[in-house]
C-alpha cells in the first residue's frame, strides 16, 4: 500500500458511505476523507465510521464539506456526489443534471490533489468521465469511471451460483458501458480452465446459449431491481470502489474493468468505456491485446456509439 495512503470520498449518501465503509474494513487506505457540501452529514457518517475503527484496520477518518482542505493530496479521489437513478430511471437520464455538479467539483478537488487518481462513480459515470477528462486535460489513465466492475461481479455471482462453484473461480467479463449496452465477453468466458459452455455438473452442461442470454439480461436489470426494492443500490458498487482504490493504493496491476478514455482501441476514441484495464498506482491502462469476438468487436463499437451520442448532448 502506498504509505500513509489517503482516499477522499466525495458525496457523503448512501453510495459515498458504503465506498468509505468498505475501504474502513477492507483496510484498503490508511485515511479516508468523506466531504459533502452537507457538511453536518459527512461529519456524522465519518463520526459513525471512526465509532467502529477499534474493529476494522488502523484508518484514520475525517468528515466535512466547508472546507475542500480536508481533501489535501488525496492518492485517490472516489467521486459518488449527484442525483441517483429513481425507480424506472436510466443511468443517462441523470447526465444533463450530473454533469454541472461534476464541472464544479472536480477543478478544486485537483487542485487539492494534483496527484491523485480519480474514480467516477457518479450516473452515468462513463459520459461523465469523458467530459471531466475532456475539462480537467488530465491524462487519461489518471481519471476512469468504475465502470463494468460491479456489473462483472453480478455475472460471476449469477455465473457460480447455477454452476455451483466459488465465484472467485468464474472468469468472466463484462465490458462497455455501465448500463444498458453493456455485454459479456463469452467468448473467452472459463470457469476455472473449462470454456463456460462446456462445463458441467453431474455430468450433464450447465449452460445453454439462451441460459447466457437469461444471465447477461438479469445483470443488465440488477440495478433497477435493487433501487425498486430500497431505493438506491450502495453495498455492492461500496466494495467494487473499495477494490478499486486497493488496485490504486497497493499499485497491484490489477485486470479490472473500469473505464478510462479510450484511444485508438480498436478503432474507439475519445469515450470512456470498459475494457479489462491494468490497475496501478498510475491509474488504468486498457489492454489492448484483449481478444473480441466478431460480435462483441460489433457491440463495443454499438456501446460506444450510444456513450458517444450522450457526449455530444452535453457538450
Ligand atoms: C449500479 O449499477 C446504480 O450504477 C449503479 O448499482
Amino acid at each position: 500500500m502506498i504509505k500513509d495512503s489517503k482516499l477522499t470520498v466525495v458525496g457523503a449518501g448512501a453510495v459515498g458511505s458504503s465506498v468509505a465503509y468498505a475501504s474502513l474494513i477492507r483496510g484498503s487506505v490508511r485515511h479516508i476523507a468523506l466531504y459533502d457540501i452537507a457538511s453536518a452529514k459527512a461529519e456524522a457518517e465519518a463520526l459513525d465510521l471512526a465509532h467502529g475503527s477499534q474493529f476494522a484496520a488502523h484508518t484514520d477518518i475525517v468528515g466535512g464539506g466547508s472546507d475542500i482542505a480536508l481533501t489535501e493530496n488525496s492518492d485517490v479521489v472516489v467521486i459518488t456526489a449527484g442525483a441517483k437513478q429513481k425507480p424506472g430511471q436510466t443511468r443517462l437520464d441523470l447526465a444533463g443534471t450530473n454533469a454541472k455538479i461534476m464541472s464544479q467539483l472536480v477543478p478544486p478537488l485537483l487542485e487539492a490533489s494534483p496527484n491523485a487518481v480519480f474514480v467516477v462513480v457518479t450516473n452515468p459515470c462513463d459520459p461523465l468521465t469523458t467530459l471531466s477528462q475532456q475539462e480537467t486535460g488530465l491524462p487519461a489513465e489518471r481519471i476512469f469511471a468504475s465502470g463494468t466492475v460491479l456489473d462483472t461481479s453480478r455475472l460471476r455471482w449469477l455465473i457460480a451460483q447455477k454452476a455451483g462453484v466459488a465465484t472467485s473461480s468464474v472468469h468472466a467479463h463484462i465490458v462497455g458501458e455501465h448500463g444498458d449496452s453493456e455485454f459479456a465477453l463469452w467468448s473467452t468466458a472459463t470457469i476455472g480452465t473449462v470454456p463456460i459452455l462446456e462445463w458441467t455438473r453431474d455430468g450433464e452442461r450447465v449452460f445453454t446459449r439462451e441460459d447466457l442470454d437469461q444471465i447477461l439480461s438479469e445483470v443488465r436489470g440488477a440495478a433497477y431491481k435493487v433501487i425498486e426494492g430500497k431505493g438506491a443500490t450502495n453495498d455492492a458498487i461500496g466494495l467494487s470502489s473499495a477494490r478499486i482504490v486497493e488496485a490504486i493504493t497497493g499499485d497491484q496491476h490489477a485486470v479490472l474493468n473500469v473505464a478510462p478514455v479510450l484511444s485508438d482501441f480498436h478503432g474507439i476514441d475519445g469515450i470512456a468505456m470498459s475494457v479489462p484495464s491494468v490497475v496501478s498506482a498510475a491509474g488504468a491502462v486498457p489492454i489492448r491485446e484483449t481478444p473480441f469476438a466478431e460480435d462483441e468487436l460489433d457491440r463495443l463499437k454499438a456501446s460506444a456509439n450510444t456513450l458517444r451520442g450522450v457526449v455530444d448532448s452535453l457538450s
